[in-house]
């Protein structure tokens, strides 16, 4: 078998050491460099004929990330690659999955479209599924949704004495209760409504948490921040046990991290997106999906 190669886009060069030497592939390095005119430079530095390349691009804040990664995957192609996969542990554009309001654009369609078109297999880390039930509704390649649950599970089991789990709204009992169960944790799962972007409402007020636990709040995204400082709000008025929370991808900015400090919470996500909090490692998780989608086992 041809090892396969992987190619970092900016920022990934981390995870996809990681992830070559767990899968027994190698690094390419891809040449990148910005024209004055804001247009990008790409050239894979060695070659690529007959190869499985694997592009590793987590894609937070993935308007400016996206071009590259398909002007990439496209190259790739054209210089006679075997086959071009994409690991992105965060895949963006998932949360918006329908019409809410008259006029706007479905964009994780949209997104999936251009992807399924460019690449030929997908690995990710619990994308947000909330009214999809799977990644082919709308990828139309073959793809891999894998769980960061156990990694957290282990993360919570090591961490944490006396856990109880807390999802901030119904979208998040699927990663809750999967995490309680694995901890053998009581868990209970808050109501959200989002008002505004930055700014959402969590109800019940009040929540009773059995004697000594600690609330360890779980979602799958922090980005604004909003929902975990609002639930942590309504902790507080339950319980003097210092919470923790903890988010599957963190695409927060640095002041996000210091207002939940300040709300009186540890912080901790995976490393899915590169943070100072991402202490809880998926490479794992993702090596036994990447290393079957390259072995040729299972192109279909
Ligand atoms: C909602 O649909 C997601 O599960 C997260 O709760 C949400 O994306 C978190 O966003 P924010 O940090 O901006 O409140």
């Amino acid at each position: 078998m041809i090892t396969p190669l992987f190619v970092a886009l900016p920022g990934n060069e981390a995870m996809a050491a990681r992830l070559a030497a767990s899968c027994g592939g190698e690094i390419l390095a891809l040449e990148m460099r910005e024209f004055p005119d804001g247009e990008s430079y790409l050239r894979f530095t060695g070659e690529v004929t007959g190869r499985d390349i694997v592009l590793v691009c987590t894609l937070a804040h993935p308007n400016e990330k996206v071009v590259p990664m398909l002007f990439a995957a496209a190259a790739a192609r054209d210089l006679g690659a075997y086959k071009v996969g994409l690991v992105a542990p965060y895949l963006c554009y998932m949360r918006q999955d329908r019409r809410f309001h008259p006029g706007e654009a479905i964009t994780s369609r949209s997104f999936a479209t251009l992807i399924s078109s460019n690449c030929d297999w997908l690995v990710t880390i619990d994308p947000h599924l909330h009214r999809y039930r799977s990644l082919d509704e709308i990828y139309s390649i073959p793809s891999r949704a894998l769980h960061a649950g156990p990694a957290i599970a282990g993360w919570i089991k090591t961490n944490v004495e006396h856990p109880f789990l807390v999802g901030p709204d119904l979208e998040s009992e699927q990663w809750v209760g999967a995490v309680a169960r694995a901890c053998g944790a009581e868990f209970a799962v808050l109501r959200k409504e989002r008002l505004a972007d930055r700014q959402v409402r969590i109800s019940p007020d009040h929540l009773d948490l059995p004697k000594g636990a600690t609330p360890v709040l779980l979602d799958d995204i922090v980005s604004s921040g909003e929902t975990l400082i609002e639930a942590l709000r309504l902790l507080s008025s339950s319980t003097r046990v210092k919470p923790v929370a903890i988010a599957v991808h963190g695409l927060f900015a640095a002041e996000i991290a210091d207002r939940l400090r300040s709300a009186g919470a540890r912080l901790v996500t995976s490393n899915s997106v590169p943070n100072p909090a991402g202490l809880i490692d998926i490479t794992a998780l993702m090596t036994p999906a990447i290393r079957i989608l390259t072995s040729g086992e299972d192109a279909a």
